[in-house]
């Protein structure tokens, strides 16, 4: 089982669109494929129509943490979510580290693809991931304090001597009608091997589709923000 993680330290940059959006993509060409939540915003549940668990997991107290509430089907074919779990007061719901292995060991057969939606931040929610083998996929708005972040973002990753992780950006929220965009887009990722060469361009598709509560496929089958999650999965799934 692969698994991607979207993660960034900004938030809003697109991280829950992108996998919910590329794990549609991946179900979409025949993969099982799977998003857990793992942000107690639980907008991936939201963008996949799965409600995300408000209530306690059924083994209170302190195995609480210890399980989580299954996968749940969505209407998509092959596309399954592990919704959110908002209960907790704070931080996110990412387990220990242990437990994230465990349970990504329990549904290793079970789906080809595991996609993580994160919280935003570098913290211990990202050094489980690495360590459970997930490569991280960092969506990178078009301006440079953003492009710093991301290399700040690779420079926490790399600290761990352990961890032979691959982290990727790729430019998300592209106006192509700001020559400011495309410009900078072009130049930064001409020299970065780090930097995919797909980038996701700002639509009114997407909103349209968060308020249908749909991915973009699904919601604009045929549309442009679904070729280009297309796209950005063909070029995850190639390398
Ligand atoms: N390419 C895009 N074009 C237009 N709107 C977009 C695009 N990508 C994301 N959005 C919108 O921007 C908002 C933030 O996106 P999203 O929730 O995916 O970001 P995030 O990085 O996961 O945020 P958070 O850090 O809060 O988890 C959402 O309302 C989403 O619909
Ligand atoms: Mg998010």
């Amino acid at each position: 089982m692969r698994i991607l993680a979207f993660a960034a330290v900004k938030g809003g940059v697109g991280k829950t669109t992108a996998a919910v959006n590329v794990a549609t993509a991946a179900a979409l060409s025949g993969l099982r494929a799977v998003v857990w939540d793992l942000d107690p915003q639980a907008a991936a549940c939201h963008l996949t129509g799965v409600e995300p668990v408000t209530q306690p997991p059924p083994r209170a107290g302190l195995f609480r943490r210890q399980t989580h509430h299954g996968a749940v089907r969505t209407s998509i074919d092959g596309l399954s979510v592990i919704p959110a779990d908002t209960t907790f007061d704070s931080g996110s719901t990412l387990v220990h580290s242990r437990q994230l292995a465990r349970i990504v060991a329990a549904e290793h057969g079970n789906y080809e693809l595991l996609v993580l939606d994160l919280p935003a931040g570098v913290d211990s929610a990202v050094t489980s991931v690495v360590g459970v083998g997930a490569e991280v996929v960092v969506p990178i708005v078009p301006s440079m304090l953003a492009v710093r972040s991301f290399d700040q973002f690779v420079d926490f990753v790399d600290r761990d001597p352990k961890a032979d992780t691959r982290v990727r950006g790729f430019f998300s929220m592209v106006d192509p009608m700001l020559a400011r965009h495309a410009a900078f887009v072009d130049d930064l990722r001409a020299g970065r091997r780090d930097i995919l060469s797909t980038w996701i361009p700002e639509t009114v598709e997407i909103e349209r589709a968060c308020e249908k509560r749909q991915p973009v496929a699904i919601a604009f089958p045929g549309g442009r923000s679904a070729a280009a999650f297309s796209r950005l999965w063909r070029e995850l799934s190639r390398s």
